[in-house]
């Protein structure tokens, strides 16, 4: 089974349990400081795991693309990837913990659907600490559906929890479903969650029931939740029979055309398939990040900053493999070729991508060459003393004068058998960041409460700066991207020309006077017709479901949106406009704070 057809018949199998679909979203959070990108399935819908109402319903399906670089060193063994994307089913207060094990287990069992026998299966379920209890309630139902008791491990809060990749947010106990791949276990305490490959984990069911709190605590949300995660990879993988995900359709036609380009074939030695893996990986998620719906490109900064470590790290494996020139852009031709039948914006981007991804290719092949010459100098010197480290401040040179990302310093000093003094790189890299961060806003010192409040109290600021561009540039003006953190938020748009000092003070006052008018935030559920009728504004129009949320601050602005907003606008504080400037071709951006009052 394709992953495709795997992705089709889940959301058929859910659709036949009443559940809606709904679309999936960017990889870029739009609303949430906690991640740099969308981690899972379930982060998008953090705010109605919260307690929003969502649209469509209490029972959701969808599948969803989702970065995670946190183990991006262990990318190109049989099941890491930094791309992925997962199927989810939701519940929204409505089933708890035995409908969706009965569920999960009717799906991949029955021979209607995934057809895998019980005897492959193992499931995990948690064990139980000072924060919740042993979870006897799963166990029970996995023992009542045939999973005989020596298959059902009872496991800590490290493997059997689920919460978000941020800190914060809701979370809960977990029971994980794993296909015994018939490899030779690697020990006696082999079982589910050991890394050696015995062990296939294909599905995560979590149980939400607390929302983690900034000190650490965990507060019972009033409504439990349900979400599950299955990666459209693995799975697809086990049920072909395969080892490792890179044997799959989704990997194999980007390793051939390594393979066109390398002095090296695959299968010609474990360091170069890694090497072949690991650019495969990198390229496709790289691609991913560029034709998503937000416009990221390579920078120092944030999102930009993992978009060029994937291309560079590419890069520098490519080299390995005896790879000299520019060769990325046909990867990841083929990368659209295989998606855009599921992510269309690939192939609409096509161009911007190829551009991309060819500009910074050749800035980094500038940048190696310069960089491992200043290495090749400094290696003598360094060869005299009996330690083997690169100090940090050297290694932060590299990256500073350089533009060496501190990880390939790592990897070309592990290649001369040297390591990198982590620690004095760090220190410098943050006495340079304080520098460059003197004078910038951090302005919100009090006020609202918490993270959530703050970024709420932006979100809201969001819709009011919208409106009142609108007001003072003209109707033309559209929302082009959209980033909040608890400093600030930030607002793309579509304008020709810069703004003018005295535009910039009409648009905070419109802002501020909405602000002091203490306006209510008031939301209605409709179809996205209505919404537009109603005069609405509505962006991503493709994005959005069937029936919307559309929020009302008083008379002023009315907006399609998944929320949260503040209930007033009253104490929200002073809204100032920190920076305006250029975005790309024909967009604006501006950079703005909330302050206290
Ligand atoms: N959110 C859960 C996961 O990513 C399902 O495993």
């Amino acid at each position: 089974m394709t992953g495709n057809e795997l992705r089709a018949k889940y959301i058929e199998f859910f659709k036949s349990k009443n559940h809606q679909e709904i679309k999936g979203k960017s990889l870029i959070p739009e609303n949430d400081p906690t991640v740099l990108f969308t981690t899972a399935g379930m982060h998008p819908l953090v705010p109605y795991i919260l307690g929003e109402t969502h649209p469509a319903g209490k029972r959701l399906v969808n599948f969803q693309k989702c970065i995670r670089t946190g183990d991006i060193d262990a990318v190109g063994d049989p099941h890491h990837l930094t791309f992925f994307e997962m199927l989810g089913n939701w519940s929204l207060g409505d089933y708890f913990k035995d409908e969706a094990i009965r569920m999960s287990f009717e799906f991949l069992t029955s021979s209607e659907w995934l057809g895998i026998s019980i005897d492959k299966l193992s499931v995990t379920v948690f064990d139980g600490d000072e924060n919740a209890e042993r979870d006897e309630t799963s166990a029970g139902i996995w023992r009542e559906l045939g999973i005989p008791e020596e298959r059902i491990y009872f496991l800590p809060k490290e493997d059997n929890w689920w919460g978000p990749a941020g800190l914060t947010g809701p979370c809960g106990p977990d029971s994980e479903m794993f296909i015994d791949t018939g490899r030779e276990a690697c020990g006696p305490d082999c079982k589910p969650g050991c890394h050696c490959g015995k062990y296939f984990e294909v599905w995560n069911d979590v149980f939400m029931q607390y929302n983690k709190q900034a000190d650490g605590s965990y507060k019972e949300m009033e409504r439990r939740c349900v979400d599950t995660g299955m990666g459209i990879e693995r799975t697809s993988a086990i049920l072909q029979g395969k080892q490792s995900v890179y044997e799959t359709e989704s990997f194999v036609p980007l390793i051939k055309e390594v393979e066109k380009v390398a002095t090296v074939a695959y299968g010609d030695s474990e360091e170069g398939d890694m090497s072949v893996r690991i650019i495969t990986d990198h390229v496709k998620t790289s691609t991913m990040i560029l034709g998503d719906e937000q416009g990221v490109t390579p920078s120092n900064l944030g999102q930009g900053y993992i978009l060029r470590r994937l291309i560079r790290r590419a890069l520098r494996h490519g080299r390995k493999l005896g790879i000299e020139g520019i060769f990325l852009g046909r990867i990841a031709a083929k990368v659209i070729e295989m998606y855009s039948g599921v992510y269309p914006l690939l192939e609409q981007k096509r161009d911007f991508i190829l551009k991309e991804l060819e500009a910074e290719e050749e800035k980094f092949l500038k940048t190696l060459q310069k960089g491992e010459h200043e290495f090749e100098k400094i290696l003598p010197n360094l060869m005299k003393s009996s330690k083997r480290i690169i100090p940090g401040r050297l290694a932060f040179k590299l990256y500073d004068t350089y533009g060496f990302p501190i990880e390939i310093t790592e990897e070309l000093a592990a290649e001369h058998d040297f390591t990198v003094d982590r620690e004095g790189f760090d220190t410098a890299f943050k006495k340079h960041q304080e520098m460059s961060k003197q004078g910038a806003e951090k302005t919100f010192k009090g006020g609202l409460a918490d993270q959530s409040e703050l970024t709420t109290a932006l979100h809201t600021a969001t819709h009011l700066l919208h409106k009142a561009l609108r007001t003072v540039l003209g109707e033309h003006v559209m929302q082009k991207g959209s980033n909040i953190t608890t400093d600030r938020l930030r607002f793309d748009f579509n304008h020709p020309d810069k703004l003018s000092d005295e535009e910039i003070s009409r648009v905070e006052a419109i802002v501020n006077e909405q602000i002091e008018r203490n306006l209510p935030v008031t939301m209605e559920i409709m179809n996205l017709e209505k919404a537009k009728a109603e005069g609405a504004i509505a962006f991503f129009a493709d994005k959005y479901e069937e029936q919307v949320k559309v929020y009302s601050i008083g008379d002023f602005s009315k907006e399609v949106c998944g929320g949260p907003h503040v209930e007033n606008t009253g104490g929200m504080g002073r809204f100032r406009i920190v920076k305006e400037q250029s975005s790309s071709a024909g967009v604006r951006r501006i950079r703005a704070v909330l302050e206290k009052n």
